[in-house]
C-alpha cells in the first residue's frame, strides 16, 4: 500500500527530471568571427570550454570549429548564410548538395543541433528575399530528413524587430508587412517540426533609445522594486528582458500558435565603446550577462510570467570583442574574452557561480544634454528660448553678451544651451526635454569653444 502510494510522486519526479535532461536550461556562448587578431578555432573551443558555455553558435559554417568540438559535450547552431536563401529556396539539389558538404561530413560527431537559415533578414530593407525564407527553411529540412540528420532543427533567428507593438507585452504583434507572408508560414512550419522561434534580444537597446524613463537595473536585470503591470493581461514584470520576451510570446499566441518555444539566438550587453554611447562598460555587461547565466540555468526554470516554468535556452553574445565589425563602437565590444583569451570580467556560464568578486561601478553611464532637433522653426524656437530663459535661476547668464556661450551668436546654439541649462534645472521638478518638439536628448556632447553645455549625468 505505502509503496503504491509513492508510485504517483516518483513518477511525477521523473517526469520533471527527463524533461530537464531532454533541454538542460544551460546557457552558450555566440562565436563570432569578425576580428583579424583572434585565437584559433582549436583554442577558441578551449576558451569556450573554460567558460563552461554549454552550446556554441557560428555565423556560417565553419569546417575547423566543427572539427575541434568533436570530442567535447559542446552543442553547435549553425547558419546558412542570407546570400544563400533565393538559391536554397528554389532549388532542392542546392539545398541537398548544401546539407551533404556542411552539414552531413561532421554528423553526428560534431553535435549539430540546430541550423539557423539566415540572420536578423526581416531587419533588413524590404527585399524579395524575405518571402524566400520559409521555401529555403522547408527545402533545408527536407535535405536533413532525407540525409538522416535527425537531431537538426531548423529555425531562423529574428530580431524584436520583427514586432511592431510590444509594450504592454500582450499588445505584441508582429509587423503587418511580414505578419501574414512571412510569419505566420514560419510559425506553421516551427510548430509543425517542434522548432524554436530563435529570438535576438538586447534590453540594451531598448534602454538606451530611452534612458530617461527606462530604470538601468530594470534593464539589467538587477533587483529593484519596480513592478510594471500590464493591463492586459494582469501579469506583473520585474525586468526589462521578461517583458520583451513576453511580447513576442503574445504576438505567437495572437497569430494562432501558443505553444512554440522560444529560443534566445543572441542577448548581451556592450563592456565599451565610442565615449558618447551611454551604458556601455564593464560593469554592466558583467551585471547583465551574469544575471542572464542566474537566471537561464536556474533550477527550476523561472520562465516568464507568461509562461512560468518554461525552458528558454540561450546564447550570450558574444565570445570575444571582435574589431572588424562595422557600425558603432558598441558593436566591437560585447565580447566576455578579449581576443588574446583574456577574461574581460569573471563569468562562469555553468551558473554554478554565485558570488563574483566586486567590480567598480563606472562614475557615470553617460550624460545627456537638451538640444535643439531637427525640424527646427525660427519663429518657434526664438520663443521657446525665451521661455526657458524667463524661469529665473540664471538659466541664460552665460549665452548672454559677454558670457563664455554667447560667441558664435546663433539662435540656434543659444537655444541648446538654454534647452539643456533650463532642463537640467528642473527635470527633478518633472520637466521634459520637449519644447513643443523643438527639442532633443542626445548623449553627444555639443560644448562649443570654451562653452560647456550643462548635461545630465545618467
Ligand atoms: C536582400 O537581403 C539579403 C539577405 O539579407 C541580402 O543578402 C541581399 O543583398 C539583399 N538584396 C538587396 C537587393 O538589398
Ligand atoms: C540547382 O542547384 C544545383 C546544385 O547546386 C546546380 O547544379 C543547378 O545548376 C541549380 N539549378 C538551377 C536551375 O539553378
Ligand atoms: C526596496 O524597498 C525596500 C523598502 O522600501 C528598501 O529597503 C530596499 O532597499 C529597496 N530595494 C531596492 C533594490 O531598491
Ligand atoms: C491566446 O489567443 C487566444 C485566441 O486568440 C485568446 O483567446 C487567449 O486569450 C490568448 N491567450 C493569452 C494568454 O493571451
Ligand atoms: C589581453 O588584452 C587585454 C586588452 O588589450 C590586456 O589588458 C591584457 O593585459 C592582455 N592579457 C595578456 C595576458 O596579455
Ligand atoms: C513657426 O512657428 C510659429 C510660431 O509657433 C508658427 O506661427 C508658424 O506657423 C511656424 N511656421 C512653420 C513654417 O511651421
Ligand atoms: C536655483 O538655484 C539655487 C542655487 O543653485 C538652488 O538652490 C535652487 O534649488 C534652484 N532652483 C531650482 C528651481 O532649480
Amino acid at each position: 500500500m505505502a509503496f503504491f502510494s509513492y508510485t504517483p510522486l516518483l513518477l511525477l519526479t521523473l517526469t520533471a527530471s527527463l524533461s530537464y535532461g531532454a533541454m538542460e536550461p544551460r546557457v552558450g556562448v555566440c562565436y563570432g568571427d569578425l576580428g583579424n587578431n583572434l585565437p584559433s578555432r582549436e583554442k577558441s573551443v578551449e576558451l569556450i570550454q573554460n567558460l563552461n558555455a554549454k552550446r556554441i553558435k557560428i555565423y556560417g559554417t565553419n569546417a575547423a570549429t566543427l572539427k575541434a568540438i568533436q570530442n567535447t559535450d559542446l552543442q553547435i547552431s549553425i547558419m546558412l548564410p542570407n546570400g544563400l536563401i533565393p538559391a536554397a529556396a528554389s532549388n532542392q539539389s542546392f539545398a541537398d548538395d548544401w546539407v551533404k558538404s556542411n552539414v552531413a561530413p561532421f554528423y553526428p560527431k560534431s553535435k549539430i543541433r540546430y541550423l539557423l537559415v539566415g540572420n536578423e533578414i526581416l531587419s533588413n530593407q524590404p527585399n524579395s528575399t524575405w518571402f524566400k525564407l520559409v521555401p529555403a527553411m522547408r527545402r533545408i529540412r527536407h535535405s536533413v530528413k532525407k540525409l538522416g540528420l535527425k537531431k537538426v532543427k531548423i529555425g531562423t533567428p529574428l530580431a524584436m524587430d520583427c514586432l511592431e507593438a510590444s509594450y504592454p507585452p500582450s499588445a505584441g504583434r508582429f509587423r503587418s508587412d511580414v505578419a501574414d507572408r512571412v510569419i505566420k508560414p514560419m510559425l506553421r512550419f516551427l510548430d509543425r517540426t517542434k522548432s524554436f522561434f530563435f529570438l535576438d534580444v538586447y534590453t540594451y537597446f531598448a534602454w538606451i533609445s530611452d534612458p530617461i524613463n527606462i530604470n538601468l537595473d530594470y534593464a539589467l536585470l538587477q533587483p529593484t522594486n519596480i513592478t510594471v503591470s500590464d493591463p492586459g493581461s494582469g501579469l506583473k514584470y520585474t525586468n526589462l528582458l521578461d517583458q520583451m520576451i513576453d511580447a513576442v510570446h503574445f504576438a505567437m499566441n495572437r497569430s494562432g500558435y501558443p505553444n512554440i518555444r522560444l529560443f534566445l539566438a543572441e542577448t548581451g550587453w556592450p563592456n565599451g565603446g565610442d565615449p558618447d554611447q551611454l551604458g556601455a562598460n564593464v560593469y554592466n555587461a558583467a551585471t547583465y550577462n551574469r544575471n542572464v547565466v542566474r537566471k537561464f540555468s536556474a533550477k527550476p526554470p523561472p520562465g516568464t510570467p507568461a509562461r512560468p516554468g518554461a525552458v528558454i535556452p540561450t546564447m550570450i553574445f558574444a565570445l570575444f570583442n571582435e574589431n572588424s565589425k562595422p557600425g558603432l563602437g558598441t558593436e566591437r565590444h560585447f565580447g566576455q574574452l578579449y581576443p588574446n583569451g583574456s577574461y574581460i570580467y569573471p563569468i562562469d556560464f555553468s551558473g554554478k557561480t554565485e558570488h563574483y568578486p566586486p567590480l567598480p561601478k563606472p562614475s557615470s553611464n553617460g550624460r545627456l544634454w537638451c538640444v535643439v532637433g531637427d525640424g527646427r522653426n525660427a519663429t518657434a524656437l526664438a520663443g521657446a528660448l525665451s521661455y526657458a530663459c524667463s524661469q529665473g535661476n540664471r538659466t541664460c547668464d552665460a549665452i548672454r553678451a559677454g558670457g563664455k556661450c554667447f560667441k558664435p551668436n546663433s539662435l540656434i546654439r543659444h537655444a541648446s544651451y538654454a534647452f539643456s541649462s533650463y532642463w537640467t534645472q528642473f527635470r527633478a521638478a518633472g520637466a521634459t526635454c520637449s519644447f513643443n518638439g523643438l527639442a532633443t536628448l542626445t548623449s553627444r556632447d555639443p560644448s562649443y569653444g570654451s562653452c560647456q553645455l550643462p548635461s545630465f549625468n545618467l
